[in-house]
């Protein structure tokens, strides 16, 4: 079971959601830098939606609804539905969580520089899991079905 998000990490992040709107791009550019120097992770990836900058801003969209409905995940059903289907057809395994988690953390740091404290990066870091696990979950249930 995934442990809820504390009330100040769920705050800490709605906060920050202005800044990623304006921002959100660039840092999943970055991250997107920092993760492919892993190359078995860069193999995983569609290099033309990375080439004419669609995944970054699929993800971009994607960390922006997260931030806004981090107390409302209900309303993120549809979006965390073709999140899994995708991972899933592309082969994302669990290992490859951290992977992202590292790249992602420092690019906002790298994008948004002092403004991303520690204390917003610690609750950003405890959000990103828990919409991991949530992925992880479900895509763990896809593949059993399918072995
Ligand atoms: C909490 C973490 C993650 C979030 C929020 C996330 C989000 C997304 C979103 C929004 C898409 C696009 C779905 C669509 O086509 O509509 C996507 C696709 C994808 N994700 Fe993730 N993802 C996460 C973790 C990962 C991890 C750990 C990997 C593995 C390294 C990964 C690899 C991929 C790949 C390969 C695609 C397909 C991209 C393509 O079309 O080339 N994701 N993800």
């Amino acid at each position: 079971m995934t442990t809820a998000l504390s009330e100040s990490t769920i705050a800490t992040v709605k906060a920050t959601a202005p800044v990623l709107q304006q921002h959100g791009v660039a840092i999943t550019t970055r991250m997107y830098q920092r993760l492919f120097e892993n190359e078995e992770v860069r193999a995983l990836f569609d290099q033309a939606a990375q080439d004419s900058g669609e995944q970054p801003r699929r993800l971009a969209a994607a960390i922006l609804g997260y931030a806004q409905n981090v107390d409302k995940l209900q309303n993120l059903s549809g979006a965390v539905a073709r999140m899994v289907a995708r991972h899933v057809e592309t082969g994302v395994k669990p290992e490859h969580y951290p992977l992202v988690a590292d790249a992602l953390l420092p690019a906002i740091r790298d994008v948004v520089g002092e403004a991303a404290t520690d204390e917003v990066l610690a609750a950003w870091g405890e959000a990103y899991w828990f919409l991991a696990e949530i992925l992880i979950g479900k895509e763990r249930e896809i593949y059993a079905e399918r072995a």
